[in-house]
């Protein structure tokens, strides 16, 4: 939510113009307050959160023949490159730590083939375990390899984000691996999704929580890249918060990262009324006109949520909008229900299933404690919860967002991959920008931030990175599936 960094940012709240009137500031201010404070109910709740049972993209694979078609059309890699890839990238068995060896080049020719063979064969078990293996059901593991960039290197993370340069001293957080507790995952490696991605167009729109996952995956990309300077961002832009659409460069793969902004996926409108002003309201029947100019993008990166918390969304008086018809009351779920309809419709009518690979990104939690978002709620924590009856009830959400996400994946008819991130985000109380939020802050700054932490977004190294960690497991996944049908 840019919207909290704009109101605690002193000097931002008049640059960054997240709304576009006085009346939908004050929206604005009601909205994060509500949400805030909903936060907080959740999180005095203890009661267990539901094992998670189901089958990576139980859901949302309906056609399973639809997966082995993704890309054919459009993968640049050589013949070489390829079979480069296929022995490293596409390894099934790659792990954390994986070992080069000079060896195999001097095996006589019979060992060749048999290792050609196992390996074949370990790939094939691979994908049948992967392919039913739920990886969002895990946990947390330490983890002393490198992190996937150094602290603090990235030029490209929103300063909110920055948590190292912002003078957090403790490093637990950027240390964390998530581990699925039946299979395992390979780790990012930023040179084989670039090679992957070769000519193509990946595409996070959603809200700021999209943001900060959108810039985790520039920096994973950036830092593969030898000649850092050759990254840039289309149209010169250094500040990633304003609104707008961003579009980050790799012209040495010809791969581009871009975000736009959508908060809801529908549109918001302005409907006019007798007077000659207008209203505030919000379209369930269309998406946002811009998604036009990305539905032939090759891998589209979805998410919606905190902001159905929003006071005027969960009342849902006289701004739910169809038509010319504007609803005088509709309950929450129902909208958003519709909204989630539209916008699949969308996907279902737009994007190309053989050429497109939809991702959407579930529900990410927020942890203030011992207070609000503007009555000092804290996320001061160090370490990640621990135990599962620790974490935060979903149930008590209210709206019960994950819930209703889960709904609307189930009712999808494309292929759209879900990547279920509520659990792995509970547990994660320690790695949010707290009072982080800002390089040299005064000690005005200091003392405000005391107060409004950022207990929603994540830092960077951190939390984002695993979600596109596993969206790289997943392109592999399919990857392999292709090469074996
Ligand atoms: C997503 O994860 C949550 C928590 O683990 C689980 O309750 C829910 O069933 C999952 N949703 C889907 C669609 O798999
Ligand atoms: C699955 O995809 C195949 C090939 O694209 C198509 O022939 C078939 O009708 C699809 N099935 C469903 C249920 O969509
Ligand atoms: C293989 O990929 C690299 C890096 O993407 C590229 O520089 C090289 O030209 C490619 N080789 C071939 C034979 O296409
Ligand atoms: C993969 O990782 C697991 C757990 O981190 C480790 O036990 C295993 O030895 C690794 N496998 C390989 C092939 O490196
Ligand atoms: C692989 O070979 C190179 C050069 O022949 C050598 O420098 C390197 O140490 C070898 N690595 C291993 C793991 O044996
Ligand atoms: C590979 O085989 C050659 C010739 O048989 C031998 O000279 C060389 O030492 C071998 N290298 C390794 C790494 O075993
Ligand atoms: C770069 O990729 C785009 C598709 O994203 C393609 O239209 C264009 O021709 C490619 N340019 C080069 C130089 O390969
Ligand atoms: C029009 O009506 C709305 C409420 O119905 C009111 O808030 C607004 O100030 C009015 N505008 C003008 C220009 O009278
Ligand atoms: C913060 O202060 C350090 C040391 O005084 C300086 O090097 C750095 O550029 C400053 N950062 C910002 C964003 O002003």
């Amino acid at each position: 939510m840019e919207l909290k960094n704009a109101l605690f940012s002193p000097n931002s709240i008049i640059r960054t113009p997240t709304f576009r009137t006085k009346g939908s500031i004050t929206f604005a201010y009601s909205f994060a307050f509500i949400f805030l404070a909903c936060t907080i109910i959740f999180l005095f709740g203890n009661s267990h959160v539901h094992q998670s049972s189901s089958q990576w993209f139980k859901n949302v694979i309906k056609n399973r023949s639809q997966l082995s078609s993704y890309f054919p059309h459009h993968n640049h890699l050589s013949q070489q490159n390829l079979s480069r890839a296929k022995d490293s990238v596409f390894n099934p068995e790659l792990n954390q730590s994986r070992v080069s060896s000079n060896g195999s080049r001097n095996a006589t020719l019979s060992e060749g083939k048999s290792t050609a063979a196992k390996k074949k064969k370990k790939k094939k078990r691979w994908v049948e375990l992967m392919s039913k293996c739920d990886v969002f059901d895990g946990k947390w593991v330490r983890d002393n390899s490198p992190p996937f960039y150094e602290p603090g290197s990235c030029p490209f993370i929103d300063e909110s984000f920055n948590c190292y340069l912002n003078g957090r001293p403790d490093t637990g957080y950027e240390k964390l691996r998530w581990q699925p507790n039946h299979c395992n995952v390979p780790r990012f490696d930023g040179g084989k999704m670039l090679r992957f991605l070769k000519g193509k167009r990946i595409v996070y729109v959603g809200d700021s929580l999209n943001r900060n996952m959108y810039e985790s995956m520039v920096c994973l990309l950036r830092n593969s890249v030898k000649d850092k300077s050759r990254v840039f961002e289309a149209s010169g832009k250094q500040e990633f918060k304003k609104e707008g659409t961003y579009s980050f460069l790799f012209p040495d793969y010809n791969v581009s990262v871009e975000y736009i902004r959508s908060a809801f996926l529908v549109q918001e409108w302005e409907m006019p009324i007798e007077n000659g002003s207008t209203k505030e309201t919000l379209r369930l029947d269309r998406v946002e006109k811009s998604y036009d100019l990305y539905k032939d993008a090759d891998v589209l990166v979805f998410n919606t949520g905190n902001w159905w918390t929003h006071e005027k969304t969960s009342e849902g008086k006289g701004y739910y909008q169809e038509g010319d018809h504007v609803h005088e009351k509709l309950d929450v779920v129902e909208a958003f229900d519709k909204a989630m309809s539209t916008w699949a419709r969308w996907v279902e009518s737009n994007v190309d299933p053989k050429k497109t690979r939809v991702f959407f990104r579930g529900y990410s939690f927020s942890h203030f404690s011992k207070g609000e978002w503007n009555s000092g709620g804290r996320c001061d924590s160090r370490e990640p919860i621990k135990d599962a009856k620790d974490l935060l009830s979903i149930e008590e959400l209210s709206p019960p967002i994950p819930q209703m996400l889960d709904k609307s994946m189930e009712k999808l008819k494309s292929p759209v991959v879900y990547l279920n991130v509520t659990r792995m985000t509970n547990y994660r109380s320690d790695a949010h920008p707290s009072v982080y939020r800002k390089p040299n802050a005064t000690v005005q700054e200091k003392r405000l931030f005391e107060t409004h932490q950022d207990c929603s977004h994540w830092c960077l190294p951190g939390v984002p990175d695993t979600w596109n960690q596993l969206l790289f497991a997943q392109l592999v996944l399919s990857q392999r599936q292709t090469q074996q049908t």
